[in-house]
């Protein structure tokens, strides 16, 4: 190889896991029509657990991803709701229960963004992307750990009483221009969860952060589809030099809701390639 042609790494992936460590488990994972929520909503059916699909405006992904499920031999029900409405959640969490018992796993992964430089971004704009994100994970966590603390634990199903995971960002540390909305809610997301693990770890609730980097995903379409901006944008950003694929994070995901990961409590997970590694800093500095 000379050394002007450049190293394109083949992006692979190890094959998929077939441990059933959610055998029996009732899960909710909220935006799951697409992207990570689809991704983590499949995990779930294939390691054994049935499966409340949320979703808010698109109805045929949330239909194909419960059907996804069942394919595993999963249970999945679909159910529409605006995690920024706190009656809409009151109501997907009611039909939880009404469906499937009780509450084992809540995935908190609905997630939006309406970018704009600061001095040009409508309050629109700042208060939709805070109400989804954050405003969101709030509503959601609460009816979630309302469950778990009525539920208590019952150990043929996990050794904990739950599990909440908040779906943020590598943008929960790395400052993003242009996205400021979306950074700050992240950024809210990080201490929301870890207040929220202090409260409850005594009740054998965990709560846990998963953050992403780039991940190939409806919301990333433009910037894959953009030979340039892919290349010589996101690649430099990213030090294993691979996007990364949703199934990447379903199954840090799955680990995290199993009881795999019982001693965790607070964490934040980076699935993100090596992205807060300070990548400029190769080669520099
Ligand atoms: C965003 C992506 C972005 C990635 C890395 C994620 O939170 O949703 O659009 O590519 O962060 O910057």
């Amino acid at each position: 190889m000379s050394s002007e042609k450049k190293y394109t790494p083949p992006n692979e992936m190890p094959p998929a896991p077939i441990h059933r460590v959610l055998a029996g488990q009732k899960a909710l994972v909220t935006g799951a029509s697409k992207g990570l929520g689809e991704g983590i909503a499949i995990g779930f059916g294939q390691a054994g657990a049935d499966v409340l699909v949320n979703y808010h405006g698109d109805e045929e992904g949330a239909r194909r991803t419960a059907a996804a499920i069942e394919a595993h031999g999963g249970k999945a029900v679909i159910f529409k709701a605006d995690v920024s409405q706190e009656d809409e959640v009151k109501a997907m969490f009611q039909y939880m229960i009404d469906t499937f018992g009780r509450l084992d796993i809540c995935v908190s992964n609905s997630g939006i963004q309406l970018n704009a430089p600061l001095d040009e971004m409508t309050l629109y704009q700042w208060q939709r992307v805070i109400d989804v994100n954050l405003t969101g994970m709030f509503l959601c966590a609460r009816e979630a750990i309302r469950l778990f603390k009525k539920q208590g634990i019952d150990r043929r199903i996990s050794y904990a009483a739950g599990k909440l995971i908040f779906m943020s960002s590598v943008h929960d540390i790395i400052p993003w221009e242009g996205h400021a909305n979306y950074a700050a809610a992240k950024g809210g997301i990080m201490l929301l969860m870890k207040s929220l693990a202090q409260e409850v770890a005594h009740l054998r609730i965990r709560v846990n952060a998963i953050s992403p980097g780039a991940i190939r995903t409806p919301m990333n379409v433009e910037k894959l589809t953009s030979p340039e901006i892919f290349d010589s944008v996101l690649l430099r950003l990213i030090p294993c030099k691979r996007i990364g694929e949703s199934e990447d994070v379903a199954r840090a995901t799955v680990w995290l809701a199993s009881d795999e990961s019982d001693y965790v409590h607070g964490t934040t997970i980076y699935i993100d390639g090596g992205m807060t590694l300070y990548p400029g800093f190769i080669g520099a500095g």
